[in-house]
């Protein structure tokens, strides 16, 4: 009976006993229990999945109790300090570290795919001057669907490594081509030959007055940054990307559908809220009233809380220890001393420790980010370029999982029972009177 569990149905006294699979049980099971031989059986009620497995996955560990957090066994903290952001990426997408050739190999193959079609520029030379970043994100990102039809052929290895490679090789010069459009300059185009951090930086800030700002620490604290985002096993984006790529929609639509999850402000969008939120307290001196104000539900400490992070987040600590070596060229964003008093005061309230509400990573990014010459309305975008390396290998591990089929959750029906629709609904065209109505 060890790794068992047994119910007992007390409508009908019978008991049911299911097997425990890393302290799991399958929903499906529960539909044996019945009260009668054709009732449709048990269902679990999940609603935003807060106790529920959709997969198994060998991607990303997170023990949120304990502040724990690895890429395919690798600690966080090691990762960011000793690799660099392709290094990563390859091993998140292949599960191992690449040995030198292959790290070559892998170099070269992002290279190849670090272009976008004049098309694709044109499609965003579309988009209004004050157009959100992460709109031309989400947009462009379903738009390269149409420019790669092969890629619909999911099922297949090579056009599942194809399209990855494509997408992480363009995705930074969406984003930097976003910025650009905004700012009304012109397009800069990729310069493979530099590091994936380096290039994104050139593609921003070449031939505009920023141009200091392409620094080699600052290139390595982006190149950080990248790895800290890259996943974080099946968050609101990559549920998302997962959703949608199980009904075998291609690569590129899922990922915007992915790109899209990210951006509300629960999600990757915090971290956009946590700088406008700074600017709204403006000074040290009000963080009591702002806190106070949290607490009474008025509004969110944004950057704080997890679903899964019930202590600090790892992220949050590295990404504070790199933000000192960004201020060291740079000099310092006042933000940091006014965000570090903030945490300082929330960890110190009760309402924060009963709650286990801790800075998460978009608590200090966002300080970084503007330290770096970087707007708020980029912030998602930044987040969204190294992720998609994560909802990449979510998508194929999905793909290539037997047990998976398409995403379709149950509903518990609340609505009316059935209703006779009323006489006086008849279909015919409409009336002239309703067409010429106008409020
Ligand atoms: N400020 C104030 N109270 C909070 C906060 C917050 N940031 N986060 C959670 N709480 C309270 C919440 O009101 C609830 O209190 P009570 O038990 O009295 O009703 C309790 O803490 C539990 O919160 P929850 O809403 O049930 O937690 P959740 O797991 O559903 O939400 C979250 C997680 C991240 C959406 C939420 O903590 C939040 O909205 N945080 C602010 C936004 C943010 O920083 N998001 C970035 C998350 S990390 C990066 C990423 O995933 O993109």
């Amino acid at each position: 009976m060890e790794n068992t569990v047994t119910i007992i149905d007390n409508r009908t006294g019978k008991q049911y006993t299911f097997t425990d699979t890393h302290d799991t049980i399958r929903a499906m099971d529960l539909r044996n229990i019945k009260v009668a031989p054709d009732d449709f059986g048990m269902m679990s009620y999940d609603p935003a999945f807060m106790n529920t497995a959709s997969c198994e996955s060998r991607i990303t560990f997170i023990d949120g109790d304990k502040g724990i957090l690895r890429y395919r066994g690798y600690d966080i903290a090691d990762l960011a300090e000793r690799c660099s952001f392709p290094q990563v990426a390859y091993l998140v997408i292949h599960g191992e570290l690449p040995d030198a050739e292959q790290e070559r190999e892998w170099l070269a193959a992002l290279r190849i795919h670090m272009g976008i079609f004049e098309n694709i520029k044109k499609f965003m030379e579309g988009f209004r001057y004050d157009a959100h970043p992460m709109g031309m994100l989400v947009s462009t990102l379903a738009a390269l669907s149409t420019f790669y039809p092969d890629s619909r052929h999911v099922r297949d290895h090579e056009t599942q490594m194809h399209c990855i490679r494509r997408i992480i090789g363009k995705i930074p010069i969406i984003a930097a081509y976003g910025y650009r459009h905004s700012k009304g300059l012109d397009y800069i185009s990729p310069e493979p030959k530099l590091g994936y951090a380096e290039n994104f930086m050139h593609m921003l800030w070449d031939r505009s007055p920023l141009e200091h700002l392409k620094h080699p620490v600052l290139a390595r604290a982006l190149d950080v940054l990248f790895i800290l985002h890259i996943d974080h096993e099946q968050n609101c984006s990559t549920n998302a990307m997962r959703a949608v790529g199980s009904s075998e929609a291609d690569p590129f639509l899922s990922i915007a559908g992915a790109a899209a999850a990210l951006a509300g402000p629960l999600h990757g969008g915090a971290n956009e809220e946590v700088l406008k939120m700074l600017d709204e307290i403006g000074s040290i001196d009000n963080i009591p009233a702002f806190i106070q104000g949290v607490k009474e539900g008025h509004h969110k400490l944004m950057g704080f809380g997890h679903r899964v992070y019930k202590n600090y987040d790892p992220r949050a600590r590295i990404i504070k220890r790199t933000a000192e070596e960004v201020f060291e060229v740079t000099g310092r964003n006042k933000k940091i001393d006014l965000a570090m008093e903030l945490e300082r005061i929330a960890l110190a309230d009760e309402y924060f420790v009963s709650r286990k509400l801790y800075p998460n990573v978009d608590f200090y990014s966002g300080i970084i980010y503007e330290a770096m010459g970087l707007e708020a309305k980029m912030f998602t975008v930044l987040f969204a370029i190294p992720r998609a390396v994560g909802w990449l290998a979510q998508w194929q591990e999905l793909i290539n999982d037997p047990a998976q089929k398409i995403a379709r959750p149950r509903q518990i029906y609340t609505g009316y029972e059935r209703r006779k629709l009323p006489d006086s609904y008849t279909y015919g065209a409409p009336s002239e009177e309703s067409l010429a109505y106008t409020r």
